[in-house]
């Protein structure tokens, strides 16, 4: 392809005719040379502070937030639109991240070849070009975007748990209105389960049903507010919310372990294949961000060997505490009284220990804000990238000129995420999530393979092991749990392509035309 990309490329520069549609052809497929990436990124003279271990606390800290507070409880119970796992949450967490490893291992080679932020997006862009970057980079929006809001809506389900321990507070906080604390769907869905009608509940303005997140739409602003203002001090924050994340969770697994009878792990797989496979689609949320960390490879020491170091190591150190997990949880409670939103903190009230139900919300909040920060910095990250590429309106480039931050993409993040959590509820949310990352991984094992042919002399540090059959197994597994998933997820199989025709209309009218004209202005 990079054959065919530069003799395309060669013929316009000298002008032979090749037609409007080779030339078009040849945009399409443009690469940016990895040489001139690694270049540019030295002169920028980013610090390079990050070490093996920073990068798994970093990792860590990424990955740990909704999916095991939260998704677990939807994984293995189920939902309308998917079966539950039942106690074989455990085969499906295993089955996730082996999906995961492969592309983690992709990841690392290039991450390691190429250390420079921009992660999927650059790869795809040095190995199949522009127009394929800019879906990798819309999709990675999908993911961070939409994870947000996920995420956030788990922070408020924590929240409400944390504030019905304050019995002494008015009653407003400790049992706010349901419609202000529920984006509409999951509120009607709750009231019908207590058999009530939903339009006795939830008031309307000008006949259209009002029921909004709040918590989820504050915590928005607050977290745009911190990125806006600037992330030192936020980052420094991050090991110790990964401390205490971790803390609550070894707290659960440790008093929740008496609990256990082992009389509910039986039936071990009420749904079958269907339900192992609908739950390891659902539970891969809760390893989505190691990814993120390859976004920090131009601060990262001696990235060759640290990079791949934290990306699997801080996967494995996941896999485990989620597998112990999975396990206390699915063998406290009996599946059908697992909660969808807080299923810890309420499987630790469901056997009385309210105290530890409380420390759980409280850390579960903490380690979730955490996830919320790189998420949003991510999103924010890679809108900037892409509009420095020309791909978007450079006012979006635009940075405080106090706080040295790009603050209208921000705030643009922060209005998408606050709009987003009105209308999505936490599983639709995680499952479009799960689409757009499955999509980016499956490009970068894509990516791997080209530039293992086209660029077979490229120093590579870190090599994927038994090439080509572990990145096609990355592509294998992430196409097939996507596809799986497909035939039961009526409402997200329906949006993730709307999100990607989306993404293609804004490509030619705008991204496309813009970076010919930056072009030809010889940006
Ligand atoms: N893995 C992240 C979480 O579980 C997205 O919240």
């Amino acid at each position: 392809m990079r054959e065919i990309n530069n003799n395309l490329h060669n013929a316009c520069e000298e002008k032979v005719e090749v037609g409007k549609i080779g030339c078009f052809v040849k945009n399409l497929f443009k690469i940016k040379n990895p040489d001139e990436m690694i270049e540019s990124a030295n002169k920028g003279g980013i610090q390079k502070t990050w070490g093996a271990f920073d990068l798994i606390i970093l990792g860590v800290g990424a990955i740990i937030g909704s999916g095991i507070f939260t998704v677990v409880g939807i994984a293995a119970a189920g939902s309308p639109e998917s079966a539950g796992a039942g106690p074989a949450l455990v085969l499906s967490m295993i089955l996730a991240s082996l999906a995961c490893v492969f592309s983690a291992m992709c990841y690392s080679e290039f991450a390691s070849m190429i250390p420079v932020a921009g992660s999927a997006y650059l790869y795809t862009y040095a190995t199949m070009g522009e127009f394929l970057a800019w879906i990798v980079g819309w999709v990675l929006m999908l993911e961070y975007l939409v994870g947000y809001i996920a995420v956030a809506s788990a922070w408020s389900g924590y929240l409400i748990q944390f504030l019905k321990g304050f019995t002494f507070l008015p009653s407003f906080i400790t049992n706010p209105p349901i419609w202000l604390i529920n984006d509409y769907k999951s509120a009607v869905a709750t009231l019908l389960k207590q058999g009530i009608d939903p339009a006795t509940v939830i008031p309307t303005i000008a006949g259209i049903p009002v029921s909004i997140n709040l918590p989820a739409v504050l915590i928005t602003i607050f977290m745009a507010a911190i990125l806006v203002k600037g992330i030192k001090e936020s980052t420094n924050m991050a090991g110790i919310m990964v401390v205490i994340k971790l803390a609550v969770i070894a707290l659960f697994v440790f008093t929740g372990m008496f609990y256990v009878k082992p009389q509910n792990w039986v039936p071990f797989a009420p749904n079958g294949f269907e339900g192992i496979f609908m739950g390891a689609f659902i539970i891969f949320f809760a390893y989505i961000g190691f990814d993120a960390l390859a976004t920090a490879a131009e601060e990262t020491k001696n990235p060759q060997k640290n990079l791949p170091i934290g990306i699997i190591g801080s996967l494995a150190t996941c896999t485990v505490v989620y597998v112990l997990v999975g396990l206390v949880l699915t063998g406290m409670v009996p599946i059908a009284q697992i909660d969808s939103h807080a299923p810890i903190a309420h499987a630790m009230r469901m056997v009385g220990q309210d105290w530890v139900a409380g420390l759980i919300s409280l850390g579960a909040l903490t380690g979730l804000t955490s996830v919320l920060l790189v998420l949003m910095l991510a999103g924010t990250r890679i809108l900037y990238a892409m509009s420095r590429d020309n791909y978007l309106p450079s006012i979006l480039k635009s940075v405080h000129k106090k706080f040295k931050t790009p603050h209208v993409i921000t705030v643009l993040v922060a209005i998408i995420c606050m709009f987003g959590s009105v209308f999505l509820n936490i599983s639709t949310a995680a499952e479009l999530c799960n689409f757009g990352t499955f999509t980016s991984f499956i490009i970068v094992c894509i990516a791997v393979l080209i530039l293992r042919k086209t660029d077979p002399d490229r120093v590579r540090p870190f090599k994927v092991p038994f090439s080509p059959l572990f990145p096609i197994l990355g592509i294998v597994c992430c196409g097939g749990l996507m596809l799986y998933s497909m035939q039961f997820l009526t409402t997200s199989r329906f949006l993730f392509p709307l999100w990607l025709a989306l993404g293609v209309l804004i490509y030619f009218s705008y991204g496309y035309k813009n970076q010919r004209k930056n072009e030809k202005n010889g940006k």
